[in-house]
């Protein structure tokens, strides 16, 4: 491997990189780009990006970036002094740059602090019964379809319905917009990817304005008739924070309402069903966990170690900085990369293995100041939905190999048939 650091290696292999890039865009680098990955961390902690910026491959120095108080989230002035400005003043862009993900201390600390612990344990505790009827209700859909046709898709009956309905029930949403935020929340992904094409940004942006319309309707009926829901207790704070300035409110609740949907949706759909694709890939896991069911919470989180949700994530330098011995300017950009991270051999030895006994470790929620909020609920979706599927398909195969969205940073599986 590459010395830490060794800035003439790094020059020397930057085609390696683009083809490594190159192939981690097709069907094949997206159904496993943990080869492609390796091939990157051998070139360094370190490794520059054909456009700049860099790469950071190893776990440690993810950690080092994620925790470190000198590194940034991209955030909007970050973004209006990029000279790409299709790219970064793009609308869809931009209206992500205002959401709790993109924003830094001292207006992300305010926010986190008014968020609290949105899913604290007593709250968790109290979302199980909900979140387990939903799952029953789920798998008497797969049921029918699999008694109907033998063949079912996991994806659209369960993976994507799980999270819409729980988070959808936190909000308190009627059933019937479901399909509508399931639609905008896909398109809408392709302006937070590494490198969207005119087109991607273009629908991102239709998405944008629907997405835009729908939630700033939300806000303004439930200011209209107050509940007891979450939006309505964040109307109320951010009116006692606000001093009453209503516009600011509900600009600030229609930001959370909305970025708290779409970090939800997908994220937790695709753990469900990279949890399950793992374990029928080899069907003696499945038997394992049926009859060890202490394990599945192991199950789960070497899960999230092995295919995390988001791939890859961006942070900026603060000042001019010098990481693992590379020398970087202020602003300059680095690309966290989870799943490479999660696969480096000096933190989980023999990576490339799915082993619910490892007690790995893993970044998958982030870490630091902008950890994931929703990561115990995501938990329990996962650990709802396994158990109960354990217990009704002790047979449950794969009828077919999961396929996925083509692209690099969030992940999606599109579709996966089962059968029973
Ligand atoms: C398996 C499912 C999920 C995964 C893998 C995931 C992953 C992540 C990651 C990687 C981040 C960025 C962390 C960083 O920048 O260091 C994040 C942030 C966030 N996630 Fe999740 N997430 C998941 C589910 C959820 C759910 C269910 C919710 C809400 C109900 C949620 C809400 C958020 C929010 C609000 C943030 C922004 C936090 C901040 O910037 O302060 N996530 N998530």
């Amino acid at each position: 491997m590459t010395a830490v650091g060794d800035i003439s290696r790094i020059a020397i292999d930057r085609r390696a990189v683009i083809s490594v890039l190159r192939r981690l865009r097709t069907p094949e680098g997206q159904a496993d780009p943990f080869p492609l990955y390796q091939e990157l961390r051998a070139m360094g902690d370190v490794v520059p990006a054909p456009w700049g910026g860099y790469f950071i491959t190893g776990y440690d120095v993810c950690d080092q970036v994620l925790r470190g108080r000198n590194w940034l989230v991209p955030d909007f002035a970050w973004q209006e002094r990029q000279q790409d400005t299709e790219r970064w003043q793009a609308p869809a862009t931009r209206e992500m740059s205002l959401t709790l993900s993109r924003l830094n201390a001292p207006v992300h600390t305010s926010q986190r602090r008014g968020l609290g612990n949105p899913f604290d344990r007593s709250t968790v505790a109290a979302m199980r019964p909900q979140i387990e009827e939903h799952v029953a209700r789920l798998l008497d859909a797969l049921d029918g379809e699999l008694a109907a046709n033998g063949v079912a898709d996991f994806v659209g009956i369960v993976s994507e319905q799980l999270p819409l309905a729980t988070i959808g029930r936190w909000l308190d949403i009627p059933a019937t917009d479901f399909p509508h935020i399931l639609d905008f929340t896909h398109r809408q992904v392709h302006a937070q990817e590494l490198l969207p094409t005119k087109s991607e940004l273009a629908v991102s942006e239709q998405a944008t304005l629907e997405l835009r319309a729908y939630f700033t309707e939300l806000v303004r009926s439930r200011r209209a008739r107050p509940g007891n829901d979450v939006v309505s207790r964040w109307i109320r704070h951010w009116d006692e924070q606000l001093a009453g300035d209503r516009h600011a409110a509900d600009q600030m609740v229609y930001q959370l309402v909305m970025f708290v949907t779409i970090a939800s949706l997908e994220t937790t759909a695709t753990l469900l069903s990279v949890m399950v694709a793992l374990l029928l890939d080899e069907p003696v896991r499945w038997q394992w966990l049926r009859h060890n069911p202490g394990h599945v919470d192991d199950a789960i989180e070497e899960a999230l170690r092995y295919d995390p949700p988001i791939h890859l994530n961006s942070r900026v330098a603060a000042d001019d900085t010098v990481l693992a011995g590379v020398p970087m300017a202020r602003d300059t950009t680095v690309h966290v990369m989870y799943g490479s991270a999660n696969h480096d051999p000096r933190r989980n030895p023999d990576p490339d293995a799915y082993d619910m006994l490892r007690g790995g470790t893993h970044l998958t929620f982030g870490g630091g100041a902008h950890y994931c909020l929703g990561a115990a609920l995501a938990r329990l979706e996962a650990r709802a939905l396994l158990t109960a599927l354990l217990n009704r398909f002790p047979t449950l195969r794969l009828a077919s190999p999961p396929s996925y969205a083509p692209r690099m940073v969030f992940r999606r599986v599109t579709s996966m048939k089962v059968t029973a």
